[in-house]
């Protein structure tokens, strides 16, 4: 028997300590979650996507009256990216969610999803869970889903 443990390294700032672009982005995905359209769980989420040529991409979570038709904020985002901006790469992605204490963290799928867009693209991006007082910054998806399905699974 072989016991094994994953590490994973983040950091942590005040939303007082970003600036640049970061403090762009944040303030990207804070007026994002202002659409959101979330009347069954009232949870508003909104995100944000850098891109390599300095635009970008927000989302916002769409629900819908039969549930599982809605979709999440970093899903909306990640999507329209692959359908808008397909040459372009994602250098970091910012979910935001108001009034909580704990990280935004992302659902299952849009992690999966966010593992794809790296593999897409050869390459990994930054994701930052965000709440209005503080910034979770962790470098790549590999982080969130360290035993992640992908193209290489289907094919061995
Ligand atoms: N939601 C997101 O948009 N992103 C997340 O990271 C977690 C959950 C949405 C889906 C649904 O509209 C609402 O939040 C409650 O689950």
């Amino acid at each position: 028997m072989k016991s094994h443990n994953i590490n994973i390294q983040y950091t942590e700032l005040e939303v007082d300590e970003l600036s640049g672009e970061l403090l762009k982005l944040y303030q990207s995905a804070k007026k994002a979650s202002q659409t959101a359209y979330a009347p069954y769980s009232k949870f508003h989420v909104g995100s944000a996507l850098l891109m390599d040529d300095k635009t970008v991409i927000t989302g916002s979570n769409q629900e819908n009256a039969a549930y599982p038709s809605g979709l999440c904020a970093e899903r909306v985002a990640l999507f329209f990216a692959g359908a808008h901006a397909p040459q372009s790469k994602v250098l970091v992605l910012m979910v935001y969610v108001p009034g909580v204490n704990r990280p935004a963290a992302p659902c299952g799928s849009c992690l999966q999803v966010m593992a794809e867009t790296e593999d897409r693209q050869s390459n990994p991006f930054k994701v930052i869970l965000a709440n209005d007082e503080r910034v979770f910054m962790m470098n790549d998806v590999q982080a969130l889903l360290p035993f992640r399905f992908g193209k290489r699974n289907l094919l061995s």
